[in-house]
């Protein structure tokens, strides 16, 4: 209905007031200043990606809003302040570097925020789910509407904001990440709406090997050609990749990245002989979920001869 509208538009509105304030803090806070410098991010990063800083007070962001036309339920709908047990509200975002989170449509649904120094809090913090925002169904780092993915005819699906934003700055904006929750069926949808093509480009550790598969099998689900990227050894991620590397090297390494199964081949493969019965038995079972969430006779076909020749 044309209130349901009216009320989603008043929260995006919100969320840019919001982002505006945050924007105008960081020019004006030379810690935070410092601390994108020291990641590689400059003014002119700021700008294109609109970074913010929430200040450390508890109730900047509320005073801000002090006397603006919305009603402090509104702000706690989008996660923006909170109310103590003392009956006080207070910003839930505090000294923390913002990242605003844009869906499809290009309206703001969220932020994310990093500390600073990350010891004493957790490292990041993201809204919570509101009105507009359901972190399933985004993404971080889409933009131009998908048309960027378009162009390219992939999309690269990364772990963290600050991965996206190396790999945007070094022109793959079509580098996406699902918001440090486990990939989603809808995120999936999202993505191809754009493309039927990704490269996952996740961390170089156990968790991001983990995530490697459970993403991949969703992405087999809704029909997409999953291939793999992987970095050398000692670089932790995309984002620490660009740190000392140039784009041309990323193109290499686009080149080399593998079809999914190939690489969960040598991974299934690695602690077993698959030379006997018993290697054989263990080693297909592995790829039981993978075969399960395959939706083309043809894709499962090509790969069960694969798997039988090279058995
Ligand atoms: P990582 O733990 O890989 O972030 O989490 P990172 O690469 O070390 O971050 P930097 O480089 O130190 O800044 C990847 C993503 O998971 C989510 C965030 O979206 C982050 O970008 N995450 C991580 C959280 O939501 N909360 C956390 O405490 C940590
Ligand atoms: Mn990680
Ligand atoms: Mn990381
Ligand atoms: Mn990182
Ligand atoms: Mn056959």
């Amino acid at each position: 209905s044309s209130n349901k509208q009216n009320s989603l538009q008043k929260f995006h509105m919100i969320l840019q007031t919001a982002l505006e304030f945050y924007s105008e803090n960081i020019f004006k806070n030379k810690k935070a200043l410092n601390y994108l410098e020291k990641r590689g991010l400059n003014e002119n990063d700021i700008k294109r990606f609109k970074l913010g800083y929430a200040p450390e007070n508890w109730d900047s962001l509320l005073e801000n809003f002090k006397n603006k036309d919305y009603s402090n339920e509104d702000l706690i709908e989008l996660g923006l302040i909170k109310r103590a047990s003392t009956g006080n509200f207070f910003d839930v975002f505090r000294d923390r570097i913002i990242f605003p989170i844009y869906n499809k449509n290009q309206n703001i649904v969220g932020f994310g925020g990093r500390a600073l120094d990350g010891e004493s809090t957790a490292k990041y913090i993201n809204s919570q789910e509101s009105k507009v925002f359901n972190k399933s169904r985004e993404v971080y780092g889409l933009v131009s509407r998908g048309e960027k993915i378009r162009k390219k005819g992939f999309v690269i699906l990364m772990e963290g904001y600050m991965d996206v934003l190396s790999a945007h700055k070094n022109d793959f904006e079509n580098a996406v990440a699902s918001l440090g929750t486990a990939f989603t069926d809808e995120q999936a949808k999202l993505l191809k709406r754009y493309t039927n093509n990704i490269v996952i480009s996740y961390d170089n550790d156990e968790a991001g090997k983990n995530a490697l598969f459970r993403a991949s099998y969703i992405l087999k689900k809704h029909e997409f050609n999953v291939k793999c990227l992987f970095f050398p050894k000692g670089i932790k991620d995309p984002d620490e990749f660009f740190q000392s590397n140039d784009k041309k090297k990323f193109v290499e390494l686009l080149k080399e990245s593998v079809d999914i199964f190939e690489y969960m081949f040598s991974e299934f493969s690695y602690d077993i002989d698959i030379k006997t019965v018993e290697g054989k038995k263990i080693f297909i079972d592995r790829f039981k979920e993978f075969f399960a969430n395959l939706q083309n006779r043809i894709e499962i076909d090509i790969y069960l001869d694969k798997l039988s020749e090279e058995l």
